[in-house]
């Protein structure tokens, strides 16, 4: 079974706060998910391996430790994924950036892929899937899919609130991605949001209704 690993770090948690405030405008919103997506790529990115090099200070010769070659890529589910790759990237500006585009088809209410770009060598890179809200799991189980149906080896999923529902939902399916969260929250309600959450990701991050 994959992992469930909630960031509870002061910084995470006080930003989160703010996220969810109905009170907070497009521009701040914008800015402290990106500021709260910098901080969790901090964390999930403890486990990379380094390696040593030989470098000269300006005092003497030294072995120091860079990280090893690691071949990241970063997955925003569309559209609410996006508000969260810029952060990431201030950490990690080398990894790739591919995208997948669901909608969920009104008869059988299950995602459809209606769109995905990913790098070329997905074999070998280690992922991590970004999307502010697991909800339902739906569209997670479905972009983890689609990244394993074209070789991807490696997968975490990373987003800032989930619900118990799409936690289990993700769990079920993929028993080998972790999960990376900055809160779990009590439940979804009859429309599909969580609660107590932050409303509609998307709409808050790009300012539509
Ligand atoms: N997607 C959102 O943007 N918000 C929710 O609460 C659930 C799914």
């Amino acid at each position: 079974m994959g992992k469930v690993y909630v960031f509870d770090h002061p910084l995470i948690q006080h930003k989160l706060t703010y996220i969810r405030d109905k009170n907070t405008g497009t521009k701040e919103f914008r800015e402290l998910v990106d500021e709260v997506a910098t901080l969790m790529a901090f964390e999930i990115t403890r486990d990379l391996p380094l390696e040593e090099v030989e470098i000269e200070t300006p005092v003497s010769k030294a072995r120091a430790k860079v990280i090893a070659g690691k071949k990241l890529g970063v997955i925003p589910i569309l559209r609410a994924g996006i508000g969260m790759v810029d952060g990431i990237l201030k950490l990690i500006p080398a990894a790739k950036v591919g995208h997948i585009g669901l909608y969920r088809d009104p008869q059988t209410l299950k995602p459809v892929e209606y769109y995905v770009k990913l790098p070329s060598d997905v074999e070998e890179r280690d992922f991590i899937i970004v999307d502010p809200m697991l909800a339902t799991g739906g569209s997670a189980v479905a972009a983890i899919d689609a990244l394993k149906k074209r070789g991807a080896k490696s997968i975490k999923f990373m987003c800032l609130i989930a619900a118990p529902e799409g936690v289990e939902a993700v769990e079920t399916a993929h028993p080998d991605v972790d999960i990376y969260i900055a809160a779990l929250d009590e439940r979804l309600n009859d429309h599909g949001y969580i609660v107590p959450g932050l409303g509609d990701a998307g709409d808050r991050l790009f300012g539509t209704k």
